[in-house]
């Protein structure tokens, strides 16, 4: 230890010791204590001067406690040191039995009397039960974050379903009429068939898209021609619209480039779509009009491809647009407010985004985008 006044150094070295807020223990090469501060005192809950003259494996709980010794003269023969010159944590022993975490860094003090030990003891009390607190508080936000993405996953199973399930049921109830009549049209019955075993196929490939979620496989992808895709909807989102006296029409721009994306996801997508315009369109009975427009652009720019869907129904206000993406947001009596954002994640996980703008005059378009595929990128 140097000091800017050597003498004062060694005249006050003893109240420095004192003053230090870690435990500074010696003891000779037996084990026996040769100095502690007043910090051990506190820290071990001893009164002063009855640690001196004790083997320091009173301030240790088993097993150090057995092993101090042999642990020392090892060090003394072999030189080969666990602790000392490295230091570790441990829990040390109070007078009244407790125990506590510290850490403990031993030095070595060559003398000419001899090898003496010096250590330093940290209490890690309250470092530990804050670093326990922390450990609880993330366990248990990982818990509600887990919670709430089954909560949300359920929800999203069930909006995903619901679509088909919806359309088996009335394929089936057509069927039944159908088949009631005396001079059944045996054709039709065929066709409704067709359309359910269409739909509940449909139900069955959403199912399997959740269950790869799940199982953290992503989605199956491969280079879509969206017209075709969209075109295909028809059949799909068609009896829907009927069903509200709304008319889809499509505007597919020609020679559209393939984008690489799982077609199931963005059919769904495109469903949503066009069943939130439907819902929004009738809000306002039809009002400015029954159609319901399907637009397919390829932009040049950033080469993506962009998909809309534009209506003239409510349009979206002010209040309701930060939050028509957030899970659960709906204005709907029977809405579960969990299509956009689940539109949202699926574009998002293809590199792409979901969006929308109200219109001029009437209505809203939303739109997605998707990077123009190649499967190697
Ligand atoms: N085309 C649209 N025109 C006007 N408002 C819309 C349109 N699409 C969505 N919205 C608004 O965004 C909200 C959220 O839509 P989202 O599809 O996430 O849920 P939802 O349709 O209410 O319920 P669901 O979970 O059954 O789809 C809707 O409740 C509606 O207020
Ligand atoms: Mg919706």
């Amino acid at each position: 230890m140097v000091g800017t006044d050597q003498q004062w150094l060694a005249d006050n070295a003893i109240e420095v010791l004192d003053s230090v807020v870690d435990a500074i223990v010696t003891i000779d090469a037996e084990g026996v204590i040769q100095s502690v501060n007043r910090a051990t005192e506190v820290l071990f809950g001893y009164p002063p001067s009855e640690l001196l003259g004790q083997p320091v494996e009173v301030l240790m709980p088993e097993p150090h406690r057995s092993r101090h010794q042999r642990y020392v003269d090892s060090f003394l023969t072999t030189g080969q040191a666990h602790i000392i010159g490295i230091g570790r944590e441990l829990s040390a022993l109070k007078k009244d039995g407790t125990l506590f975490p510290i850490y403990l860094a031993v030095s070595e003090i060559k003398t000419e009397r001899g090898s003496y030990f010096a250590g330093i003891i940290r209490d890690l009390s309250e470092t530990k039960a804050n670093q326990e607190t922390l450990l609880e508080q993330r366990e248990r936000l990982a818990r509600v974050g887990r919670l709430s993405t089954m909560g949300e996953m359920t929800a999203s199973i069930a909006h995903e379903i619901n679509q088909p399930l919806t359309a088996i049921a009335a394929y089936a109830q057509a069927c039944q009429k159908l088949l009631q009549k005396e001079d059944c049209d045996l054709d039709r019955v065929r066709d409704g068939l067709r359309k359910l075993n269409e739909q509940s196929l449909r139900a069955g490939a959403v199912i399997e898209r959740i269950q790869r979620f799940v199982r953290h496989e992503g989605s199956q992808k491969e280079l879509v021609d969206l017209n075709e895709l969209m075109r295909d909807l028809v059949h799909l989102a068609a009896p829907d619209a009927r069903l509200h006296s709304v008319e889809l029409t499509f505007d597919l721009q020609e020679d559209l480039p393939v984008v690489y994306c799982d077609p199931v996801q963005i059919q769904q997508v495109a469903l949503n779509l066009i069943r939130n315009a439907i819902d929004a369109m009738q809000e306002i009975d039809c009002a400015h009009g029954t159609e319901v427009l399907v637009r397919t652009r390829a932009e040049q720019v950033d080469a993506r491809v962009r998909v809309s869907v534009t209506d003239s129904g409510s349009g979206v206000d002010e209040t309701n647009e930060p939050m028509i993406f957030s899970p659960f947001h709906t204005t709907k009596q029977e809405g579960m407010g969990m299509g956009l954002s689940i539109c949202r994640s699926i574009m998002r996980e293809h590199g792409g985004d979901l969006n929308f703008e109200n219109n001029d005059n009437h209505g809203c378009t939303f739109f997605f985008v998707l990077p123009v595929g190649d499967e190697n990128e």
